[in-house]
């Protein structure tokens, strides 16, 4: 089956100083979707944004707003990003004991839910949820800093966890997060991913917006 394959600028790599126009410029370069990265300083070290810059980036753009919670208790936030703008909202399983819960909490607000691991955690974690959610992120970093290595291991997960999907019928959307760039997605896509989040291959010293969204999407073309 062949699946358009969505590419999500993750700002974390970008100026934070002009992030309104790093996001005009991103959408204009074809992006599918804006990844926004939100760390709490506990369940990962950095600290970086919250609901006040989610609802700033949300008057810029019309692409759906991806937000990616690395926070403990995210249950507490949940409303609060949903109102600022979110379109998805992604809790990590090691952060949720009540995982479904939290899932119908962020469908409740009107969010589609998507669920995440870290590499070390085990995808059975995620699996009686899997029915229930909008998408899915396999994490192929360790979660906290961009620019990280792409963990190879991570492609078996992307297909076990396609594996489960098909079977179950689901639509979710298959993400993936972590060291994402030309060399990687083409794996990434063979294994089941249909969303690439990729911070530091967009926004670059090296080239501009434009060319590294068409650089990433011309590597998983057929
Ligand atoms: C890492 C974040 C990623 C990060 C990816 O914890 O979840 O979204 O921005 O950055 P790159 O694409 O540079 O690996
Ligand atoms: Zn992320």
């Amino acid at each position: 089956m062949t699946r358009a394959v969505r590419i999500a600028p993750s700002i974390l790599s970008a100026d934070f100083a002009h992030l309104g126009d790093q996001v005009r410029t991103a959408e204009a370069a074809g992006a599918d979707v804006i990844h926004v990265d939100v760390m709490d300083g506990r369940f990962v070290p950095p600290i970086t944004i919250g609901p006040l810059v989610v609802e700033s980036i949300r008057k810029v753009t019309s692409l759906p707003l991806d937000v990616h919670l690395m926070i403990v208790e995210p249950e507490r936030q949940i409303d609060a990003f949903a109102a600022a703008g979110a379109d998805t909202i992604t809790v990590h399983v090691e952060t949720c004991p009540h995982l479904h819960r939290t899932v119908q909490q962020i469908k409740k607000v009107g969010a589609r839910a998507g669920v995440t691991l870290n590499p070390g955690t085990s995808i059975e974690a995620l699996r009686g949820v899997l029915p229930e959610v909008d998408q899915v992120l396999v994490m192929s970093v360790n979660p906290g800093w961009g620019g990280q290595q792409f963990i190879p291991a991570s492609l078996e997960r992307l297909k076990t966890v396609r594996g489960i999907l098909d079977a179950l019928g689901s639509e979710a959307a298959l993400e993936v997060d972590g060291g994402i760039h030309e060399k990687t997605a083409p794996a990434a896509v063979a294994a089941g991913a249909d969303l690439l989040v990729a911070g530091s291959a967009i926004f670059n010293d090296r080239e501009s917006v434009g060319e590294a969204v068409a650089r990433l999407r011309a590597s998983v073309q057929a």
